[in-house]
């Protein structure tokens, strides 16, 4: 798992959100403050069978004596979301890495347009609430299967009914089709921020839609990572400790690092979290996360190991 200090947490509360979504509310084990949260940060957490699952932190505002996260049990979980909706009860503990944020919130934009797809609410929620805590506007666009899928629906109607025109529900069942994210982002100005988070046929539609955008102001997080790796052999120095490394094609930089007793940092091993994220101090990443933005992956400046490998020959890395 990650070099990050985990914190021992203990389930508080789980509630019923949706169909197949349940909220977990954990606190520190002897009460302690917790780190603090931005909005769009998530957390990993360990849970048996050696799974590390990252879940964005919903309540970004407020004293942190607690983080909501909620989960959506997948029909074909290994262990993940099944372990915590059908096994995890209040009272466990569970060991959690400290806050960390892929998916940072502009707190300055004068517009932001938000869309969320499923489970893709809980860190665009915790975005609404903080920008509605900061007093600036804010568009929510939500898509669901569902009424009774969509978690968070009587807060969110709350927000709706305080924001007249600022929130736009989409049930598939009830239109017929899936969101047209084209058509909901249509009247966004050019300077407003546009988030996307939900499945991957959204976050397709929403890149496709925004591709004439300022890339600064789109941000995406996505739930699954890639499957993709280093195609080609290539060698990295390991500039702290002078080491020299090849990484033959098709294996990644980490699995060579971690044979070769180096310790790393990691959680999702899928380009999806973000903590294996390591400067680049000379050469050229073959980028293959889904983390970094598209202005990131072109400065060439950090790579994420567990997936990422190179375009020359060799990498020089801050390790
Ligand atoms: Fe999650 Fe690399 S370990 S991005």
């Amino acid at each position: 798992m990650t070099d990050r200090v985990p914190l021992r947490l203990r389930i508080a509360a789980i509630r019923y959100e949706a169909d197949s979504v349940r909220s977990f509310e954990l606190v520190a084990e002897d009460g302690r403050v917790l780190p603090p949260v931005e909005a769009g940060a998530h957390i990993d957490l360990a849970l048996p069978g050696g799974f590390t699952r990252s879940y964005s932190i919903i309540n970004t505002t407020g004293p942190a004596d607690r983080y909501l996260i909620a989960v959506n049990r997948e029909a074909d979980s290994r262990g993940g979301s099944a372990h915590l909706c059908d096994v995890a009860r209040v009272g466990d503990l569970i060991d959690v890495t400290p806050p960390l944020n892929t998916f940072r919130l502009a707190e300055d934009a004068e517009e932001t347009l938000l869309l969320a797809g499923g489970i893709g609410i809980t860190p665009i929620l915790g975005m609404v609430r903080r920008l509605k805590a900061l007093g600036h506007c804010w568009r929510l666009v939500y898509a669901a299967r569902s009424r009774a899928a969509a978690a968070f629906l009587p807060e969110i109607l709350v927000l709706a009914a305080a924001n007249p025109g600022g929130v736009t529900l989409h049930f598939d069942d009830e239109a017929g089709r899936y969101l047209d994210a084209a058509a909901a982002i249509g009247a966004a100005s050019p300077q407003a921020h546009l988030y996307c988070c939900g499945p991957e046929p959204m976050l397709a539609a929403f890149k496709s839609a925004t591709a004439g955008r300022d890339p600064d102001r789109i941000h995406v997080e996505h739930f699954a990572g890639t499957a993709a790796r280093p195609s080609g052999e290539f060698t990295v120095m390991l500039k702290r400790s002078g080491r020299t490394i090849v990484v033959p094609a098709g294996r990644t930089i980490m699995e060579v690092l971690q044979e070769a007793g180096i310790r790393v940092a990691y959680s999702c091993r899928s380009g999806v979290c973000g903590t294996c994220e390591t400067r680049v101090l000379d050469g050229v990443p073959d980028h293959k996360d889904n983390v970094l933005s598209p202005r990131e992956q072109a400065s060439g400046k950090v790579i994420m190991i567990c997936c990422s490998g190179a375009k020359s020959d060799l990498l020089v890395l801050d390790l």
